[in-house]
């Protein structure tokens, strides 16, 4: 049955571009922003209003936007009670007036961009806060009232070593969040760093150094009390973050904004790219959609397995010839077969994610 109940609302401001990253974003003006922000609420309204129960604003970086603005956005949305509200935020755009600003706005979670708590990565990486600013965000985010806070770090930085890595992850289990995902280094091409690997300035990370520090952020992750409920994201019990569960389930959601995707009436899409094409169709009333793709049944199926292993906990329940598929994986010591006749990653399945989803294809 059709079932949208979730959506992300994309926000492509930075202060300044992080050396890493390819997410679209661009500088702004108070008056860019303004503008935007009227474009979301015309695109919002040229869909039905669904009760949402997920409310994901992602960027760029959302907190450059004001709480009024924020606020103006969720008043044209049909939000149900106790819906996860989240917004990303920079360390360098808030302080502790406006995360009180963001609550009374009606934001209930925030995710931070840590990304590491060592001064000298924060450099290597283009960040524009200290690592105190960001430890500092967290407890504003806390003295705000916020009781649900995701902190965003990455791994496998340039010449980071494992005890480097130990250092970050001793202050983030000391600042205990509910939540924290960890990505691994991916080297986008068109950034700095990418710019420097071919130059020859950085190198990639040894895959046996990745993956020992993979493995010691799952073991110290499961001392603290933490669960690994996918394969980059830990969260204390009950801490899920309910939006983003919702792609990783393929369940459908709208996506808003400049270069956002969305998967709604059985077809995944992307928007326009580029501001002038954004605002040319939103100004004559027309979805700013660049492109469609259908989901025929079979893709569906595979993309419910792919999407869906990564939930660990809870794996897949397949069907016709992928259940010979999942039989092989666990002989292989891929996967394991639940007693509620699932399939899940096994430890060795998690470190090997890439290649057990690639055997669904
Ligand atoms: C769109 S950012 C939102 C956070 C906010 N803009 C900030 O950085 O403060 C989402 C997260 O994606 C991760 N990310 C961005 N580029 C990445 C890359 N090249 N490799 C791995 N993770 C990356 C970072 O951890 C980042 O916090
Ligand atoms: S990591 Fe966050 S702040 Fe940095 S450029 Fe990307 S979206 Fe912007």
């Amino acid at each position: 049955m059709f079932m949208l109940n979730g959506i992300y609302i994309h926000i492509p401001f930075c202060l300044n571009k992080c050396n890493y990253c390819d997410f679209l974003s661009f500088k702004s003006t108070i008056d860019d922003r303004e503008k935007y922000v009227d474009a979301l609420i015309k695109e919002i309204n040229m869909y039905p209003h669904f009760s949402l129960d997920t409310v994901y604003f992602g960027g760029g970086t959302p907190s450059l936007l004001t709480p009024e603005q924020v606020s103006r956005i969720l008043s044209n949305l049909n939000i149900v009670e106790n819906a996860e509200i989240t917004l990303e935020v920079n360390p360098k755009t808030v302080n502790l007036e406006k995360f009180k600003e963001f609550r009374r706005a009606g934001i209930n979670r925030v995710s931070i961009g840590i990304q590491s708590f060592d001064t000298d990565n924060l450099k290597t990486l283009g960040r524009m806060h200290s690592s105190a600013e960001g430890e500092e965000a967290f407890f504003f985010a806390r003295e705000a009232g916020f009781e649900n806070i995701s902190l965003d770090l990455m791994f496998s930085l340039p010449n980071q070593t494992l005890d480097n890595l130990k250092l970050d992850l001793n202050k983030l289990f000391s600042l205990r969040p509910e939540h924290f995902s960890i990505y691994s280094l991916i080297w986008e091409e068109g950034t700095e760093f990418f710019t420097k690997l071919e130059k020859g300035e950085y190198k990639e990370t040894d895959n046996d150094l990745e993956a020992s520090m993979y493995e010691l952020i799952i073991d110290e992750a499961e001392k603290q009390g933490y669960i690994q409920y996918e394969i980059s994201n830990f969260c204390l019990p009950e801490k899920r973050a309910l939006h983003n569960t919702k792609y990783w389930k393929n369940e459908e959601y709208l996506g808003i904004g400049l270069g956002a995707s969305g998967y709604y009436n059985g077809i995944r899409y992307k928007n326009d790219l580029t501001f002038s094409e954004y605002y040319g169709k939103i100004s004559s009333g027309i979805k700013p959609i660049l492109e469609e793709e259908f989901v025929s049944p079979d893709e569906k199926e595979v993309y419910e397995y792919i999407l869906g292993l990564r939930v660990i906990p809870d794996g897949i329940s397949p069907r016709g010839k992928y259940i010979a598929l999942c039989e092989t994986l666990v002989k292989k010591g891929f996967l394991i077969k639940t007693d509620t006749n699932n399939y899940i990653l096994s430890k060795k399945g998690v470190l090997m994610a890439n290649d057990v989803f690639s055997e669904f294809i």
